[in-house]
């Protein structure tokens, strides 16, 4: 027996599509034990991006911001993928067309099996070479220093930071997917940061049907079709268990 209650005219639009995308936030990795960014105790209350997730922090004392990182890559190596995860990465199977858009640089859709991610603000497990832009996937992760490229360039973390633009790639195909779905869910992010933020918007503009999956209202909460109030990784295993007997009966 579900404990989520979707509104028939989901139930219609995710049966009569053939198209879904979704965009997630940090909400969705809270559950494998991933603080998020902007709730009670999160990563911005306790540390200034200002000091951490900017080039020019960097540039004036890159250990310090390699040292943040390294911190941050070991809490998500040693965290898993959640329920949540697992049900996007099997839900690929029920859709000829579906997109995974994601802000979270953690990596755990991947480990969860999803295929096909467009990470709009990096993965910290890849770094590059801020001169020659060589890339690095296996940096020691007992390192506390910066290192350094073979041309003498610093390494830094493959994530994007505040003044950064995004991956020109990642976001010209997260608006494309965004623009050419029949359901649009955005799950687990406050939806205050752009462009992330405005994908949601762009679907609906598309006439697609939006809906928000978070615990808690957010800025976007009025302009969706449909809001589901509840954590990722209990809704989106209801979700699935759905979308399986109805799309396997049709
Ligand atoms: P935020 O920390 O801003 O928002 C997290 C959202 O997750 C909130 O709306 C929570 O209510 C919700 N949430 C918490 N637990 C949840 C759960 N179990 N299931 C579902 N939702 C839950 O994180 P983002 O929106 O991802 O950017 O932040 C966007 C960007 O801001 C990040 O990618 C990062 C940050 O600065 C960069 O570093 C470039």
């Amino acid at each position: 027996m579900s404990r989520v209650q979707f509104s028939k005219e989901l139930v219609e639009r995710l049966n009569d599509t053939e198209a879904v995308t979704v965009l997630t936030g940090a909400g969705v990795s809270a559950e494998s034990g991933v603080p998020t960014f902007r709730d009670p105790g999160g990563i911005w209350e306790k540390f200034k991006p200002e000091q951490l997730a900017n080039f020019e922090a960097f540039m004036s004392d890159p250990d310090f911001v390699w040292s943040w990182y390294q911190h941050r890559r070991e809490i998500m190596r040693d965290v898993k993928p959640n329920p949540g995860h697992y049900a996007l990465a099997e839900m690929e199977k029920y859709f000829a067309v579906f997109n995974l858009i994601t802000q979270n640089i953690d990596n755990l859709h991947h480990r969860a099996g999803s295929k096909k991610v467009i990470e709009l603000h990096g993965n910290i497990e890849r770094n590059y070479c801020i001169k020659c832009r060589k890339h690095f996937d296996d940096i020691d992760i007992c390192r506390k220093q910066v290192l350094k490229c073979d041309c003498g360039g610093l390494i830094r973390p493959d994530v994007v930071w505040f003044g950064e633009a995004l991956p020109y790639n990642a976001l010209k195909n997260a608006e494309e997917c965004s623009r050419n779905c029949g359901v649009f869910f955005s799950i687990g992010t406050s939806a205050e940061v752009y462009p992330a933020a405005s994908l949601p918007l762009v679907a609906k503009q598309h006439y697609s049907y939006v809906v928000e999956i978070n615990p808690k209202r957010t800025a976007h909460s009025e302009l969706m079709d449909e809001v589901i109030e509840g954590r990722s990784g209990e809704v989106l295993p209801e979700l699935l268990n759905f979308i399986k007997l109805n799309k396997i009966e049709k």
